[in-house]
């Protein structure tokens, strides 16, 4: 069977005119035009409230369940993370605590962990300022190595992201955009050497 070419794209932001969607945005473009099947998400479209084990235990979010599927039906990720405080976003952690969160009896999503087991995930971040939200990759790493990612070695944080693009989202710098095609193409690279085991 051939190996899938899937590759799902999602920034830690909601914000309208956020950096690292444009990134994201950019990301899925070089991924097309590698051969990738790309879905593009906004996860201002799966609003989830604050984790919390009691809410939890009146019923999984429908917003959870359907990102788990997602998750999973695709063995490469590009994550676009901003930086908050040297970490990553609270959106993003919310996130990726609902969907890595079991659902107790449920035939399909009782092991949390299924949705990221096994998954490529290349990670971009994008931050006005001097170290581009880089910080933010070094506690998001670990987080998805918890979970059984795979984490690409390649990644790149965009400094200053209010000078980086263009009226239309294009990255003006060449070596930004070889730099974010060296992710993409690194996972899905390894994705398709994991699949092929
Ligand atoms: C609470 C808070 C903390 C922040 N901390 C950092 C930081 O540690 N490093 C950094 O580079 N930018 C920091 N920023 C600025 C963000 O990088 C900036 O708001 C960026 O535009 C967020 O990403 P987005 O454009 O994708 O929404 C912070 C912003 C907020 C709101």
């Amino acid at each position: 069977m051939n190996p899938s070419n899937k590759l799902l794209v999602f920034a830690g932001s909601t914000r309208a005119h956020s950096w690292n969607r444009k990134l994201a945005g950019v990301a899925a473009d070089l991924a097309r035009t590698a051969g990738a099947e790309v879905t593009a998400i906004e996860l201002a479209d799966f609003e989830l409230p604050l984790y919390n084990a009691d809410l939890e235990a009146r019923g999984t979010p429908a917003a959870a369940i359907r990102l788990k599927e997602l998750f999973d039906a695709h063995p490469a990720w590009i994550i676009c993370s901003p930086e908050y405080n040297g970490s990553y976003t609270g959106l993003l952690k919310n996130t990726l605590d609902w969907v890595s969160s079991p659902v107790k009896g449920h035939p399909q999503w009782s092991s949390g962990t299924l949705p990221f087991a096994g998954k490529v995930v290349g990670l971009l971040s994008a931050s006005p300022g001097a170290l581009g939200g880089l910080r933010s990759l070094e506690h998001l790493a670990p987080l998805l190595l918890n979970l059984q990612c795979w984490v690409t070695p390649k990644q790149f944080a965009l400094s200053r992201a209010g000078e980086a693009f263009d009226a239309d989202g294009q990255l003006t710098s060449e070596a930004s955009r070889a730099s974010v095609r060296a992710v993409v193409e690194q996972a899905l690279w390894a994705s398709r050497q994991l699949q092929a085991r």
